[in-house]
């Protein structure tokens, strides 16, 4: 599809009403999901800030979302995902740069996360955005299967 014949999307915050989806595009996404009680107890935590992508004339369905802590000077994104039928058409790029905004809202000094290493769609998404290995996690999710940590700095 041509980027300008694409869809647009808008991003709203996370509410309960969504939690039962956003599970499901996880459980879709990956392999240990978190469960709908996981992302619910984020909306009670004072530093966690969440939202989901929905396509702009469509506020109710929910395409994607990211969760992401505010944490000392640092902003951590603990988790995105965007629904199977969705994907390659900019809502991940769109998720994660407003958890770039979010940073620099909030004077993080970088943004960090952790990604698979044979997450190739993940890794060249972060990459797109500015993001760099820092360190590699060796067999973190399981016997050959080792994650990175990523950082990028908040100018
Ligand atoms: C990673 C993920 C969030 C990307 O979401 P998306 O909406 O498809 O990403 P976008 O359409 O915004 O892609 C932006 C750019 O990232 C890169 N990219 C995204 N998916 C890619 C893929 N499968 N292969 C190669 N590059 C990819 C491309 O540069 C892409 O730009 P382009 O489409 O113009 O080439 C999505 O694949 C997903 O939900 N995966 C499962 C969950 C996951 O791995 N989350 C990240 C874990 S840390």
């Amino acid at each position: 599809m041509r980027r300008d014949t694409r869809p647009s999307f808008a991003l709203r915050p996370l509410t309960r009403d969504d939690v039962a989806r956003v599970a499901a595009i996880e459980a879709e996404s990956f392999a240990t999901p978190w469960s709908e009680a996981a992302f619910a107890s984020e909306l009670d935590i004072p530093f966690s800030r969440a939202v989901v992508a929905h396509p702009i004339e469509d506020r109710a369905n929910v395409v994607g979302y990211a969760v992401w802590w505010r944490v000392s000077d640092e902003v951590h994104l603990l988790d995105v995902a965007v629904a199977a039928s969705w994907r390659r058409l900019g809502v991940g790029e769109l998720l994660v740069r407003r958890v770039l905004d979010d940073a620099r809202e909030c004077a993080a000094r970088m943004t960090t996360l952790e990604v698979a290493e044979d997450n190739r769609a993940g890794r060249a998404l972060y990459e797109r955005l500015g993001f760099s290995t820092v360190l590699t996690r060796k067999d973190y999710y399981g016997p050959g299967r080792s994650a990175l940590v990523l950082e990028r700095a908040i100018p």
